[in-house]
Parts: C-alpha cells; structure tokens; sequence
C-alpha cells in the first residue's frame, strides 16, 4: 500500500513503521494516524511478521498532535472527530511493538511511544508532556500511562511543568528499556525483536495480554489470568517443542502452533 505520511519496510520477521511528515517534525495529523492504524493492521494481520517497530526520523519521533489542525476546533468538532480513540486499536495489537525514538517525543508523540509495549531511545531523545504550555493537557492517555509507569508524584512533575525528560533520565526511571547511540537506536530495536522473535509467538502474544492485564485488573484477577494462559500454553506444539529442546541440550524450534 502507498502511505503518504508513512514509509512501511518489512523485514521478515520485523515490520518497521516509520513515521515521514519531516516538514513538521512527525506531528501526528489525522490523516497520518489513520494510515498508522491501517499500516499496523496489515502488518498485526500478517502471519509472518512476528514483532513492529515503531519509528520517526533522526530529528522527531513526533513533535505531537498537529496542532495547526486543531488549534481552531471546538470542543463538538474535537468530540466527533475523536482521534486519540485511534490509539486504542495500537493498543490492542496482539504482536509486540517497540518504539524506536530519536529526536523530539513530544505531547501525542510521547504518548505514542507510551502506549507501544517496549521503548528503545537514542541519547538525542526528548520525551515531554508540553500540553499545558498550550493550555489543553495530554488527550491520548499520557496522563494515564505516565502515571502507572512513573507513579503519581514523578507524573505530576513531568506533566504540570511540561518540561523535558532526557534518554538517560526516561532510562533510569523505567520509561525506556535501552539507550543506544543515534546511528544505532534502529538496529538496537531490531536486535530488541530478533530477541523476541527467537521466542515461541504463542507464549509472547500471551505474555503481552498478560502484563497489560495487570494495568486493568486487581492482582487477584490478574494472576488468575495469567495461569489459565500458561496452563493453555500446555495444548501448544511449542510448549513441548521448547521443554523437549531443553532436554536435549538444543535450541527450540517455534512454529507458533
Ligand atoms: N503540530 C503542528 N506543527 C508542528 C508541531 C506540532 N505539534 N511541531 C512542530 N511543528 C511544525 C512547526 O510549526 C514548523 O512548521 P513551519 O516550518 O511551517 O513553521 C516545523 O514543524 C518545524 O518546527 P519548529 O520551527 O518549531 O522547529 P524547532 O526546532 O524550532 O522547535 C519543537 C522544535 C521544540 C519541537 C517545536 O516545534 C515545538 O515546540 N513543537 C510543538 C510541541 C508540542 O507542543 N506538542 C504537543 C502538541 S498537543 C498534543 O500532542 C495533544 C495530545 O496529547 C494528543
């Protein structure tokens, strides 16, 4: 498919999405969140494909919601438009999705990267809430994510002043599984997937249902879940291919079955 917006690679078993509007800095109109659905659709769909990537450029992952475009909308046009629902359907992908950022992650561009399952930042990365500098607040569940990851307090900082976290900083305080260099913040996602790959796809679509679980549901419910998820696992070709391997002192062979 022909994105405008967008440059989709597949690298099998990867699929890279790169966001392309480097005029504005990514930031994210509806037209581009429309094909990023779509683009990820096509791509959760596809039985090859086993991990995505999520990507900007150099400069910006995403400098946020496209401010131009909705800086003159009333509160009932923003209520029908309703684009941070779109954000929902990249959360409900069943195949695990890395953020690549470098550059600006800011405003919808930070929330981005937040509701994918894994971040990878490039020393450059900027990530930022700066939605009260322009009088709104975050509208794509940043409050919400944010708060879960970093807890209230650290939240309440980043969030009310809008200032700017570092890679370093989102690294120590658990945003970001791994810094890398700016040339090599790609090829250290693609690494973070081959690692996932090399896993059964079975265990890991239900070890990602699993860990989100644990955001929507008490403790009691959520652990129940996840043992009715690994008893299942027992029906798998890849459960008794993986401990069989084990047993004999060699590398399972996954077929996600
Ligand atoms: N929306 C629309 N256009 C944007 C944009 C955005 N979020 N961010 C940058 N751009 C555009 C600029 O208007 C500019 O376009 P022109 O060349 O046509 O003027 C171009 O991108 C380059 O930007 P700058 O000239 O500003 O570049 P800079 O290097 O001087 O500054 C920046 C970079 C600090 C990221 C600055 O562009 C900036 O502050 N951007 C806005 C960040 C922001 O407030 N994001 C939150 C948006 S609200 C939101 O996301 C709501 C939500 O929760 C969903």
């Amino acid at each position: 498919m022909n994105y405008q917006n967008l440059i989709v690679l597949r690298e099998d078993p990867i699929g890279i999405v790169r966001l392309n509007r480097p005029k504005v800095l990514n930031a994210l109109n509806i037209e581009l969140m429309r094909e990023l659905v779509e683009a990820l659709r096509v791509l959760e769909a596809d039985e090859a494909i086993r991990c995505l990537i999520l990507t900007g450029d150099e400069k910006a992952f995403a400098a946020g919601a496209d401010i131009r475009e909705m800086a003159e909308a009333s509160a009932v046009e923003m209520l029908y438009r309703n684009t941070t629902a779109l954000w929902d359907q990249i959360q409900a992908l069943s195949k695990p999705i890395i953020a690549a950022v470098s550059g600006y992650a800011l405003g919808g561009g930070c929330e981005l990267a937040l509701v994918c399952d894994l971040i990878v930042a490039s020393e450059t990365a900027r990530f930022a809430q700066p939605e009260l500098n322009i009088g709104v607040i975050p509208g794509a569940g940043g409050t919400q994510r944010l708060a879960r990851a970093l807890g209230k307090h650290r939240t309440m900082e980043f969030v009310l002043t809008g200032r700017t976290m570092p890679a370093q900083e989102a690294l120590a305080v658990g945003l970001v599984c791994r810094v890398a260099k700016p040339e090599a913040c790609l090829d250290e996602a693609r690494k973070l997937a081959a690692e996932i790959c090399q896993r059964s796809p079975l265990a890991v679509k239900l070890a990602k249902e699993a860990i989100l679980k644990a955001f929507e549901t008490s403790l009691r419910e959520g652990v129940d879940f996840e043992r009715k998820c690994f008893y299942l696992l027992f029906g798998s070709e890849d459960q008794k291919e993986g401990m069989k391997a084990f047993l004999e002192k060699r590398k399972p062979e996954f077929k996600g079955r």
